[in-house]
């Protein structure tokens, strides 16, 4: 099952693009500590001592159906505080390792990591009804790609192209694109999953190759591509829509144990920093809420899936 192909380039991406034997790759790449991506701190710190997010994502809903889920989630409130996943819902996941050459170093991330990382997803959906099938890895050489591409707008277009070029699937299918991110603090970057209905060729996750394999970096993008927002996006109100995580108005990097922080004191619960959908480190960020659950299994519904599995798209 070997086989090199020459996909199409727009003119402006001079670079070299090929697909190569997954195999191969894992042979040629050295291993290296896999916790070396993971341990590092998420977050960098700019000239002026802002903090750099760990995560890209834009998670403003377009669709009005999504505000509507928001809204009528919230208002069963107590009704469907007991959410237990009655549905089933499998996603493909195709893995695009984008690499500046054949080394770890240059993003050849060996087979061995995505298989571990697809396991690290699955373990923490557990329970959710929600599970991922690892279909395909996508190999491409390009040095541009790998080095420049982030969420910023600067890098929309080079996104595009690298999305036409190589997206495989539909609603169903998780594109993940391993990229270097040598130019930004964040370590992911994912589409919400309204933004199928606009542009279903831009609907993708894009991770820093050294999260993998046993970070919980595409775990917070799936949450993402899902549906969920950050439980501090919108504030202590009307916060992230979801009747389950405590309200929260900043975000909380590290993992502060201990330290009770409550940035919302008018409302119940401590900020939740072992949530996945936190910016707070990977060994800090252990669950989803069931409301996060139905919140999911509602948006899937609505964007992806119907109910008995099929693809929207
Ligand atoms: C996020 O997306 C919305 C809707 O397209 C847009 O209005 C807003 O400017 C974006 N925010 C950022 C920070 O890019
Ligand atoms: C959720 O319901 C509460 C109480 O009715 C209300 O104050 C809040 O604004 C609602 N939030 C959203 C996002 O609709
Ligand atoms: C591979 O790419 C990485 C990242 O761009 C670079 O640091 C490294 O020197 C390259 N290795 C080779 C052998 O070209
Ligand atoms: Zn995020």
């Amino acid at each position: 099952m070997y086989h090199l192909k020459w996909p199409k380039l727009s003119a402006a991406t001079l670079v070299l693009v090929l697909y190569w034997q997954a195999v191969l790759g894992s042979v040629l790449s050295p291993y290296k500590n896999p916790w070396t991506g993971s341990r590092r701190r998420n977050v960098n710190l700019d000239e002026e001592g802002w903090q750099e997010a760990p995560c890209g994502t834009n998670t403003t809903y377009r669709d009005s159906g999504l505000q509507q889920l928001v809204a009528s989630l919230n208002s069963s409130h107590n009704r469907r505080r007991q959410f237990i996943p009655q549905q089933t819902y499998t996603f493909n996941v195709v893995w695009q390792v984008i690499a500046s050459n054949f080394t770890y170093e240059g993003g050849w991330l060996p087979d061995l990591y995505i298989q571990a990382q697809m396991e690290q997803l699955n373990r923490n959906y557990e329970g959710t009804g929600i599970s991922w099938v690892h279909t395909d890895t996508v190999r491409t050489i390009s040095p541009y790609w790998h080095e420049s591409i982030d969420s910023s707008s600067g890098t929309f277009g080079l996104r595009s192209a690298m999305y036409h070029t190589l997206k495989r699937g539909g609603a169903t299918t998780m594109n993940v694109y391993t990229l270097g991110f040598t130019k930004t603090g964040i370590n992911g970057y994912s589409t919400m999953p309204d933004r199928f209905l606009i542009a279903p060729t831009l609907d993708a996750v894009g991770i820093r190759f050294t999260t993998l394999p046993l970070g919980n970096t595409v775990t917070h993008e799936s949450g993402h591509w899902l549906g969920l927002q950050h439980p501090f996006d919108r504030g202590c109100d009307p916060g992230d829509g979801v009747y389950d995580t405590p309200a929260q108005s900043r975000e909380i990097f590290g993992c502060p144990i201990g330290e009770n922080i409550d940035s919302c004191p008018d409302q119940p619960g401590l900020d939740p920093i072992h949530n996945f959908m936190e910016y707070t480190d990977d060994s800090c960020r252990t669950h989803f809420t069931p409301g996060q659950v139905e919140f999911m299994h509602t948006a899937i519904q609505t964007y992806r899936m119907n109910a008995v599995g099929e693809a929207r798209n």
